[in-house]
């Protein structure tokens, strides 16, 4: 281990001299040229905080309770694909991590590890208390698809994820160039079939990733299925992938629980909006009917903090799981998670925030940039 990791850019400095160039290209990549993947980072300094001073924050309270769980702090991780390429323990790791620090992690469709084995994994640990989500990519074959629900249902999962922004798989050129797939050792452990376990020896002159999206999900995929899904199951179901208004209505009037605001990490189409940018449209529409999470571009707990203020019930991370993946397994994963809540603790100390509940509106600014052309 290099000196002490003491923000996420550390973490992902050190994963990505650990991890094998193709791997670390996979995880860090956007789509297209990635304008998309460095605005989701940079929105966050769009919006100033404006703290209010003389307040006793001796004590501050994170907690927050989501989808009908308490959870120690509004900050989850997010869906990330094939975690045994950042470390052996892959999704075991991570769902440990999430159960030590009092938090909930939604498992990929596409996990190196089963729904159940995920779930026995937390189970069997003692500390901590978590909360396991499914996410759910929408296959063809729809008896397959209900067969993740219901082994997810089985396993006490609690809430399904449902990704709606990947009907085709977005052009990473890193992966295009990469000829991405899993290293032979592993297979999306899900699916029992070489061609759905993303398994096959050969993707052609792709990234075999777009390839497999283009024979396996389906992009029929609309609203009614929504209904369908709503009918399939007695869990909460939450589209992860609304960017505007007009969505987050429509899926208010399907009945959704939870709108996920999230651009798949930039990793679609390249050009959408910085995930923060649409979030208060879209809580503004929502009018208080279902919850509002984010994802995209949080690495520091001031971001966590913004996105509270403009409307979120909790955010969700992605890559900096995968670089304490990397770095150091479920200790890495619980190091970025600890971090992540103490930064989000001293956020809402300096900025008079006794608990989630004293975040307001009134505690963010957008920027006003001195000099317009
Ligand atoms: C998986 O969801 C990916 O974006 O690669």
């Amino acid at each position: 281990m290099s000196g002490k990791r003491v923000c996420v850019s550390d973490f992902e400095v050190e994963a990505r001299e650990i991890l094998p160039k193709a791997v670390y290209d996979y995880y860090r990549s956007g789509a297209d040229e990635q304008h998309t993947l460095a605005d989701n980072v940079a929105a966050f300094n769009r919006w100033h905080l404006v703290p209010r001073v003389l307040r006793n924050v001796s004590t501050v309270d994170l907690s927050v309770s989501v989808l009908g769980q308490k959870l120690s702090m509004p900050l989850c991780v997010a869906a990330t694909a094939m975690q045994r390429m950042a470390h052996p323990e892959g999704e075991i790791a991570t769902a440990r991590a999430c159960k030590a620090v009092g938090t909930g992690m939604m498992l990929s469709s596409w996990a190196t590890s089963t729904i159940e084995e995920v779930m026995s994994s937390t189970t069997a640990s003692q500390c901590g208390e978590g909360v396991l989500w499914l996410q759910l990519y929408i296959y063809k074959d729809r008896e397959l698809t209900l067969s993740l629900v219901r082994r997810a249902e089985a396993a006490g999962y609690k809430a399904i994820f449902v990704t709606v922004d990947t009907p085709y798989l977005g052009r990473r050129w890193n992966d295009m160039r990469n000829h991405f797939q899993l290293p032979p050792h592993l297979s999306m452990s899900n699916f029992s079939s070489a061609s759905l376990a993303f398994s096959e020896k050969n993707y052609g002159n792709d990234s075999g990733l777009a390839v497999y999206v283009a024979k396996a999900i389906d992009p029929t995929l609309c609203w009614d299925d929504i209904t369908w899904l709503k009918k399939q199951t007695h869990l909460p179901v939450i589209v992860k992938g609304v960017l505007n208004d007009e969505d987050a209505v429509k899926a208010v009037k399907y009945g959704v629980d939870g709108i996920l605001v999230s651009n798949h990490g930039a990793r679609q189409l390249d050009g959408v909006p910085a995930t923060l940018d649409v979030l208060e449209e879209v809580v503004k529409a929502v009018e208080g009917r279902c919850d509002v999470y984010l994802d995209g571009g949080v690495r520091r707990g001031t971001d966590v903090l913004k996105a509270i203020a403009l409307g979120a019930k909790a955010v969700f991370i992605g890559r900096p799981v995968l670089w304490g993946l990397a770095c150091q397994g479920e200790q890495g994963v619980v190091e970025i998670l600890e971090l992540l809540k103490e930064e989000l603790r001293l956020a809402m100390a300096l900025s008079g925030c006794r608990s989630l509940s004293e975040v307001s509106r009134s505690l963010v600014r957008r920027v006003e940039f001195a000099s317009r052309m």
